[in-house]
């Protein structure tokens, strides 16, 4: 029986983990495993290959954007605009903050943050936006940021899923406040466990973030803020060091492979992502009765994975906390495909999945 095509695949290049085996070993006999220089030169390297002035390591994704937001001084009292579709730890980690997520509905090409949406969601209490580059298609940065400067909002990415994405030319993550991402190992930039990191143009924003990663300190026992333990771990950081020169090649096959999704889909009756200057994360479509070509895919073989099946709104701790009815977010949750895509994946496991899934709508027809 032929193997199934798997959504991710994170097998790396047979040098490139033996490498990573090599610097982790390196790592293990130091016992530096807390900060330090690893942690910093990966801080180094990244902000340079994101066109950043500041990054600050820390634990997850999850956390980056409540180190982020607190540094930000959003609290409680202060509501932040957050798309009604995406995962679900960017409306939970402003609930984190003791703030309110007010969620708005995404542009159903993008299923970005809608601008129009935003606007007229804003009260007096507003403080932040939070777009979200799902799927690592970028938000629509330029009308947000103006909506922003309007209102005196702050702007804090979410580019857990659009690690080296670009928009006009230049990289998501330079339109706000701040930015963060996430190491989780499917990522396009993934470690070896949990890891996040926020950049900023704001030197005072990247203090802040790095005194409320340990324990609001910026000396050792004296502690000036109620902060958490959320350093990204000098074991992630070589893992990640190593892996970051790779990444450009990985998120361009990325591209490639969309590209020939893109071409072979069009004949059937699926819509496409839409994702100029995006680097696919995943690559999703979107199906009438979604659960039925998933469940024929998967019995072909094929993962796909519904992703999300529920718009925010939907999740019990974010009910009653969308700005409307949210319709775009909710039909495109009803209807979302996710389809394999990895660097790994191969031409031909594309143009298997392309056959399984036009011979799972055709058996809808019937
Ligand atoms: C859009 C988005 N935001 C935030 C996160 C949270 O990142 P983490 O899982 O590293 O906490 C993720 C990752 O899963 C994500 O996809």
């Amino acid at each position: 029986m032929t193997p199934p095509i798997r959504l991710f695949d994170i097998t790396l290049p047979h040098e490139l983990q033996l490498e990573l085996e090599a610097r982790v070993l390196e790592t293990l006999r130091t016992g530096a495993f807390i900060l330090g220089e690893r942690v910093a030169a990966f801080e180094r390297t990244f902000a340079a290959y994101s066109g950043a002035a500041h990054a600050v390591g820390v634990a997850s994704g999850t956390d980056a954007l409540v180190l982020a937001l607190r540094a930000l001084g959003i609290g409680p009292g202060d509501e932040v605009i957050v798309p009604a579709l995406s995962f679900y730890a960017s409306a939970e980690a402003v609930l984190l903050v003791g703030a309110e997520p007010v969620l708005v509905d995404v542009d159903p090409h993008t299923l970005t943050l809608c601008p129009e949406a935003a606007a007229a969601a804003l009260t007096p209490r507003t403080k932040a936006l939070l777009p979200v580059h799902l799927y690592g298609v970028p938000a629509d940065m330029p009308a947000l940021a103006a909506l922003a400067a309007q209102h005196g909002l702050k702007i804090i990415e979410d580019a857990a899923q659009a690690v080296g994405a670009t928009l006009n030319g230049q990289p998501v993550g330079s339109w706000g406040d701040a930015c963060c991402y996430s190491f989780y190992p499917t990522k396009n930039l993934g470690g070896a466990g949990d890891g996040g990191l926020v950049t900023t143009p704001h030197e005072a924003v990247a203090a802040r973030v790095r005194l409320l990663r340990v324990h609001g300190t910026t000396r050792p026992y004296y502690h000036e803020a109620v902060g958490y333990t959320s350093r990204l771990d000098a074991l992630q950081a070589v893992v990640l060091s190593a892996k970051l020169p790779y990444l450009e090649a990985w998120n361009a096959r990325r591209r490639e492979l969309a590209r020939r999704y893109d071409a072979a889909l069009r004949a059937l009756p699926v819509r496409l992502p839409r994702h100029q200057g995006g680097v696919y994360h995943l690559y999703v479509v979107r199906v009438p009765e979604r659960d039925r070509v998933m469940a024929a895919l998967n019995s072909a073989g094929v993962e796909a994975r519904a992703y999300y099946p529920h718009a925010l709104p939907d999740l019990p701790p974010l009910a009653g906390r969308a700005s409307g009815p949210c319709l775009e977010a909710r039909r495109a949750a009803a209807e979302l495909l996710a389809l394999p895509m990895h660097p790994n994946l191969r031409d031909d496991e594309v143009d298997r999945v392309v056959q399984a899934l036009g011979r799972a709508l055709l058996t809808l027809s019937r």
